[in-house]
């Protein structure tokens, strides 16, 4: 593989040993992949931050990489972790847990990377523009940077990430390459979607359809306004990324690289899947029953203008259920400083920072059964945490929290 002279001193050590190790890694992986050379990436997003995911081996990991030293050298952010560091006590989850949880979040703050927590840092400022490469990892955010942002990354791997923050590089391969960027599946959407959560409907049918192919959707009506559009493109990539592995789609008319160079990415003879109807997906990622637990909305997590759509559509209603909207600290910051959250825990819903349904440690709160507008949450819930699980709108959520049980 070909090195810059920069590559080559970081490989041999002469800026210190975890940059070594990082680019040992890093040039381990581009053999595996064919890569020719390297390419720089100006930003790299975390995963296996939670405690519940990485258990004690990840600390023993974190903590090694610590003891070398390492230290990022591009802008480097965390995916969520499995509790909200303010709120923890107060929701239930154990001292034990949260002291394990707050080590890693520790180790990886030594190394210089932002607290975030987050699965969407495009909420946060970090958007990358079109040919930007990056370095993330979280499948939803990946989906969302590659397709909607016209940005290049990978699905990185926790240490793959962590060696690319502190080199600033990855090995070019994959969809770093224009030639991988392809669309392998023209994707026919006949059936006409009136809620943004839907399109995660959609997502969950073309995941299957596709596995890790790239598809193009070529009849897709967006949501006209963009709260809606960013929500149902947001809930639509990490729908395909749960139930497939789609890392990159293509709309028609919209996302950026269809714009700017349509031949470089679509051809003609494409393999046409058509879906007809939702009702698959409803009846694959809504169990029976009505008994009620929780309703979590915010995977991905919530921007500040769907938190806020969320407490206008609740008025002066208040829940019987729980209900959580999961965020960032920095949207739910924002949010308290707008009135919002006291407006929200007025109507008993709690807005909650830094994790989420899937990587928090449910069982433990003994939830056993959680309503979701995210087609993802509902794919994994049951699979990740042993959760009974109804998918439905974010409307049919909320009506749910506030009755009680899961009407739908
Ligand atoms: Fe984000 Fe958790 Fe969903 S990491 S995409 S809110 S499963």
């Amino acid at each position: 593989m070909h090195l810059s002279a920069i590559e080559k001193s970081l490989l041999e050590g002469e800026t210190g040993t975890a940059a070594k190790k990082a680019m040992e890694i890093l040039v381990a992986l581009g053999k595996i992949f064919h890569a020719q050379d390297m390419v720089e990436v100006s930003s790299a997003q975390i995963a296996g931050v939670s405690y519940q995911n990485i258990g004690d081996p990840g600390i023993e990991f974190l903590t090694h990489w610590v003891e070398l030293d390492a230290a990022v050298r591009i802008p480097a952010f965390m995916n969520p972790a499995g509790i909200d560091r303010n709120q923890w006590k107060q929701m239930g989850f154990s001292e034990s847990f949260a002291v394990k949880q707050l080590e890693i979040i520790s180790l990886l703050q030594k190394m210089g990377i932002a607290p975030t927590l987050s699965c969407t840092p495009y909420h946060l400022g970090h958007t990358p523009t079109i040919h930007e490469h990056v370095a993330w990892s979280e499948s939803s955010a990946v989906s969302y940077a590659n397709s909607v942002l016209g940005a290049r990354t990978n699905r990185e791997g926790g240490p793959s990430a962590l060696a690319a923050a502190i080199t600033g590089r990855t090995p070019r391969f994959g969809l770093h390459l224009q030639e991988n960027r392809r669309a392998t599946h023209r994707i026919d959407v006949k059936c006409k979607l009136t809620h943004a959560s839907e399109f995660g409907l959609i997502g969950y049918l073309v995941g299957k359809a596709v596995g890790n192919g790239i598809p193009y959707f070529c009849t897709l009506t967006l949501p006209e306004g963009e709260i809606d559009r960013t929500s149902a493109l947001k809930t639509l990539g990490a729908a395909m990324a749960a139930s497939g592995a789609v890392a990159l789609y293509h709309v028609h008319d919209f996302t950026p690289e269809l714009l700017e160079a349509p031949d470089a990415v679509i051809s003609s003879d494409l393999p046409v899947v058509a879906i007809d109807s939702i009702e698959q997906a409803i009846a694959s990622l809504r169990q029976q029953g009505t008994q009620l637990d929780l309703v979590a909305l915010g995977c991905p997590h919530s921007s500040i203008e769907q938190i806020r759509e969320i407490a206008e559509f609740i008025g002066d209603r208040t829940c019987k259920a729980k209900l959580w909207i999961t965020t960032s600290a920095a949207v739910r910051t924002i949010a308290a400083s707008s009135g919002l959250i006291d407006q929200l825990n007025h109507a008993g819903v709690n807005v909650i920072a830094d994790t989420c349904m899937v990587v928090a440690p449910l069982q433990s709160l003994d939830i056993k059964y959680v309503g979701v507008d995210s087609a993802k949450a509902a794919c994994y819930l049951p699979s990740h945490q042993g959760m009974t699980t109804y998918w439905g709108t974010t409307e049919q959520c909320i009506e749910s929290a506030i009755e009680g049980q899961w009407k739908f």
